[in-house]
């Protein structure tokens, strides 16, 4: 996969395949777009190797008739642990961004934790991360809790957390939406 040029306007352009660990390098670069202590490769690996663990590869597509290579737009890695679902990380390439990625993102994750029954979905995102905030919002989650200077930046500055959660609105026979 190439980093460089081609980059989706418009959603349907984005495909979503699981990530797995040879996917794991390209990950590890994306992930430095997004924070200040990025995952190498061999930790992402590690991630992936946890039990209940599983996550998502969003990238355009290349041309072979052009010679274009496919370009990693973002990922997404999750932890779950019986019915319960946590977003360890997402991230989306600075020069992809607001073009519906991590929606994409989202709406492959939701669909597989719904496929194995798990109907809850909890995160954690630093209080002044607006982006995610929003993105996070307006894919129906709400705040539940906030963690007192829970991150603390290269720059010395604490930061709190805020404990956000999407009900994915299973029911007893099946889910709903
Ligand atoms: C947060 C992040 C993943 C969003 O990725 P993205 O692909 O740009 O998000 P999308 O284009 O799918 O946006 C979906 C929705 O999120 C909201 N959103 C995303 N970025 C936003 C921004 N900069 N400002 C306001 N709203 C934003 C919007 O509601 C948007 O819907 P709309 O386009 O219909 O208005 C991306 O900014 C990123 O990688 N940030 C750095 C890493 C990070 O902070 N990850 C989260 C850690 S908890």
């Amino acid at each position: 996969m190439s980093s460089e040029s081609h980059v989706p306007k418009f959603a349907n352009e984005i495909e979503i395949v699981p990530l797995t660990a040879a996917f794991c390098a390209v990950a590890s670069v994306l992930h430095t777009d997004g924070f200040e202590d990025h995952w190498s490769e061999d930790e992402m690996i590690a991630l992936l190797d946890v039990p209940g663990a599983f996550g998502f590869l969003a990238f355009a597509p290349g041309n072979d008739a052009e010679n274009q290579l496919d370009i990693p737009l973002g990922f997404i890695q999750m932890q779950t642990v019986l019915d319960e679902a946590e977003i360890n990380t997402i991230v989306v390439a600075k020069q992809a961004r607001k073009c519906g990625v991590a929606r994409k993102l989202l709406s492959a994750t939701f669909d597989r934790l719904r496929e194995t029954g798990i109907g809850r979905v909890l995160l954690e995102v630093a209080d002044d991360n607006t982006s995610a905030i929003a993105l996070y919002r307006h894919n129906g989650f709400v705040e539940i809790g906030r963690r007192k200077q829970y991150y603390r930046r290269k720059s010395g500055r604490s930061v709190d957390a805020l404990v956000m959660e999407r009900d994915l609105g299973l029911c007893v026979l099946g889910w709903d939406r």
